[in-house]
């Protein structure tokens, strides 16, 4: 993160304009290409929208209930059991929010614990640590490795303590790239996540 000086009396005065407003408008002035965020060039596909356009006048324009529609809680329970085989209760363990960093941040304000300490993996995506610093939690940030930006299991161990509350990994890893894998070729050992 980088940018303005934060106004006085902010929760995280080390935390300035997220990097990708800082990108997205250099780009802008630059008119330059903006590699830096994920704008599809394309509307998406036509009868998603469709379906979109139809729902949305056709009554469900109101509150859903909090956890999310039903329906879409059963699809998504479908979705992860297909891809990760992972069967996943749509009444007790699927909760639909506002994209992926709503989520992150319920997850992390709902185990962190004030003193709590959370691994993160650097270059680590910048939502991370203000999330856990707002719930007086504390990073412990491991480098990754390498051009290919692998994992050092020992620095992982080393950085483990009593303390640690939650391990964040990232995979395919932004902004890198990197996948992890069951059996990392480096590690004479399968990793504890296997
Ligand atoms: C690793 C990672 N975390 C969080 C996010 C934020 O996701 P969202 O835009 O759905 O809030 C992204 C978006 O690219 C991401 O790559």
């Amino acid at each position: 993160m980088s940018g303005a000086t934060p106004p006085p009396g902010s929760k995280l005065p080390g935390v300035g304009t997220t990097i990708f407003t800082v990108m997205s408008q250099m780009a802008a002035e630059e008119q330059a290409l903006n590699l830096s965020q994920g704008f599809p060039d394309f509307d998406g596909p036509a009868a998603l929208l469709a379906h979109v356009q139809y729902y949305l006048t056709h009554g469900h324009n109101q509150y859903p209930p909090m956890m999310g529609v039903q329906s879409l809680r059963e699809a998504i329970s479908g979705k992860v059991a297909a891809l990760y085989g992972l069967v996943a209760d749509p009444d007790r363990e699927i909760t639909v929010t506002s994209g992926a960093t709503e989520a992150l941040f319920c997850a992390i304000a709902s185990v962190v614990r004030s003193g709590d300490e959370v691994i993160v993996f650097d270059p680590a995506y910048d939502s991370y640590e203000p999330a856990v610093i707002l719930q007086g939690g504390i990073t412990r940030h491991v480098p990754l490795q390498g051009a290919d930006f692998h994992v050092d299991w020992n620095r992982v161990q080393d950085a483990i303590n009593d303390r640690t509350r939650l391990i964040i990994i990232n995979t395919p890893h932004n902004p890198t790239g990197s996948v992890w894998s069951k059996h990392d070729p480096r590690s004479r050992c399968v990793h504890p996540f296997g």
